[in-house]
């Protein structure tokens, strides 16, 4: 049985998070990660906080914070978050912390070693009234090419020419407005990965085509080009110190790491947090995940398309250049963006549906689903309100929702609060449990190729399956002719709603655990069980036996009004894009 090993894209410290943040990394892993377990996989789901860097910094002052103060409390305000939706993560770090501090310098150092750090020396606008370096986005001023008076340092937005800081013309801080800037020299680590372009190419040659097209073909756009030796330091208080050991002088002045250098470092940092955490008694081997890792070990990533070159170049260019056999990823799966009536959703412009927000709303399941039947994965997908009222109505409210609570109902009104005997299974149970095994033969399919959307469509099909058995066996009338025929039709019908908890935990995990928890089991019956269902148990649909005592839960899903459109509509801003 292979181990699996998955991470999602780390989600910033700055704020909140937005639903195009979570369906492109953190909501996939969580479902990847659940179906393996069902499936009797070992799994390791680890994510964590990216903690350092000037956005950091910012956000802190802006909330008046000390940015290790501010750092904890957002931290805990997005877990508070992830625990909402029901991530099932291992583990959630932080990558301020010690363990990740530790492998990053020691990472570092070994790079050092092995001849591919160089210090340089640079010139960098200083501004006098903030007391600090600026990066080159946090430098605004006058594009010289298009006139534009917000041009950043790095970039123009209007005529979206590449820039330099020093092409602005009456350049001022963008985090304090002052125009007292000064071009100071000063020294900062370089990684030299132009000498390590061959074995990223070697090795991206080996593996990426088992990739998805969309991350190999960006990891090879950014081979084409050639990779460029770049710094990996800044003139930061808050990050990972430069150790003193091996750079005494930079150490003294105050450097830091990038945070793109010890983000990804952070995926090992974090198992080890993990492995720290452990209860007494309890051995966590945090090493043979990621260090001199055996090929029973399968490590899949998840993330959006703007951070595969750091997964797929740059990160791998830094492990590669340890010389240590720290594991590489076998497999990254990538998402385009979901975006908000066509338009982005923006953190900054508080533009969409922020993750918290969502779940003052609804509950999670809601949004799990939708987002993953609607995942932007070949290629972008837009949320609208109309979409997702629809799709909550149809498949989850009508199609799962609704087949749920008639069956329970029906056969409590007739039957009684015990699963009817009845006839043996005939000619129809055969057909059904036929057509059961093969609908889940494709969903199993679809989720080993994680293939969301595709998953989520054969989900649906085991649903819809489901309701035309009962719309052809209509026990309401044989009720009236046949009472044992109906009771065939019934039992048949909450076996299958038992089957929907298993294989649906992976998308709207609470649901489920409401399925399964209608139907009252021995705690080492096999219904009793959260394990993945055989193609055989599929077919015979007997796991909830004659006989068991069941409740029917309250309503599973509850339908979007034509009201709560309008009103959300209005509040956050549809259509304006
Ligand atoms: N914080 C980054 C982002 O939001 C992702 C970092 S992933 C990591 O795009 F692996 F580098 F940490
Ligand atoms: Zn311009």
């Amino acid at each position: 049985m292979a181990r699996h090993l998955i991470t999602s894209a780390l989600p910033y410290i700055n704020g909140i998070k937005h639903l195009g943040n979570m369906v492109g990394s953190m909501l996939p892993a969580d479902v990847y990660s659940r179906y393996l377990r069902q499936r009797g996989h070992e799994v390791l789901f680890i994510c964590a906080t990216d903690e350092h860097g000037t956005p950091a910094e910012l956000a802190a002052q802006e909330a008046g914070l000390p940015v290790a103060e501010f750092c904890t409390r957002a931290h805990e305000a997005q877990k508070a978050v992830y625990d909402g939706f029901g991530l099932s993560f291992d583990f959630f770090g932080r990558s301020s912390s010690p363990q990740n501090r530790e492998i990053t310098q020691e990472i570092a150092r070994e790079l050092q070693r092995n001849g591919f750090i160089e210090e340089r020396a640079i010139r960098q606008v200083y501004s006098n009234a903030d007391g600090r370096f600026l990066p080159d986005r946090y430098i605004v001023g006058t594009c010289p090419h298009c006139g534009y008076d917000k041009a950043r340092g790095d970039q123009c937005e209007n005529c979206t020419r590449v820039l330099d800081p020093t092409d602005l013309l009456e350049p001022r801080s963008a985090i304090s407005g002052s125009a007292d800037l000064e071009v100071r020299e000063t020294k900062h680590l370089f990684l030299l990965q132009s000498k390590l372009t061959e074995e990223v190419e070697e090795w991206i040659s080996a593996h990426g085509d088992d990739w998805p097209v969309l991350a190999s073909s960006i990891a090879r756009k950014w081979l084409t080009e050639g990779l460029q030796d770049r710094s990996i330091t800044r003139d930061l208080e808050w990050g990972v110190p430069v150790p003193a050991d091996v750079w005494p002088e930079l150490a003294a002045a105050g450097k830091v790491f990038y945070v793109w250098f010890d983000a990804p470092i952070e995926y090992i940092g974090a198992t080890k947090e993990w492995a720290d955490a452990a209860p007494a008694g309890q051995l966590r081997d945090w090493k043979s995940w990621w260090y001199e890792a055996d090929a029973t070990v399968r490590y899949t990533e998840f993330m959006a398309k703007d951070n595969v070159p750091f997964h797929t170049v740059m990160f791998p260019a830094t492990i590669l250049g340890s010389r240590r056999p720290w594991k590489k990823v076998d497999y990254v799966k990538a998402f385009n963006w979901l975006t908000y009536y066509g338009g982005k959703f923006s953190t900054s412009q508080k533009r969409g549906i922020f993750t918290d927000v969502a779940l003052e709303l609804l509950p999670a399941d809601y949004w799990r689903y939708f987002l993953m039947a609607h995942a932007p994965e070949s290629d972008d997908s837009s949320f609208t309100w109309d979409l997702f009222a629809g799709v909550v109505n149809k498949d989850l409210a009508d199609t799962l929702g609704n087949f749920v609570n008639r069956v329970l109902s029906f056969s409590r009104k007739r039957f009684g609060d015990h699963v009817p005997g009845g006839h043996a299974p005939g000619e129809a149970e055969q057909r059904l449990g036929a057509q059961i095994a093969d609908l889940l033969a494709e969903y199993e399919a679809q989720l080993d190729a994680l293939n969301f959307r595709k998953a989520a469509q054969s989900l649906r099909a085991l649903w819809s399956a489901g309701n035309a058995y009962l719309d052809e066996k209509a026990p309401w009338l044989q009720v009236k002719t046949d009472p044992e025929a109906a009771a065939l039709t019934l039992r048949t019908a909450m076996n299958l709603i038992h089957l929907y908890a298993v294989v649906s935990e992976p998308f709207i995990p609470t649901a489920a655990a409401a399925m399964r928890g209608a139907f009252a089991s021995a705690d080492d019956a096999p219904a009793a069980s959260r394990r993945w269902v055989s193609a055989a148990e599929a077919r015979a649909l007997d796991l909830v036996p004659a006989g068991t005592a069941f409740t029917v839960p309250p309503v599973l899903f509850a339908k979007i009004t034509d009201e709560d459109l309008a009103a959300w509509t209005v509040r956050f801003g549809g259509e304006s894009a």
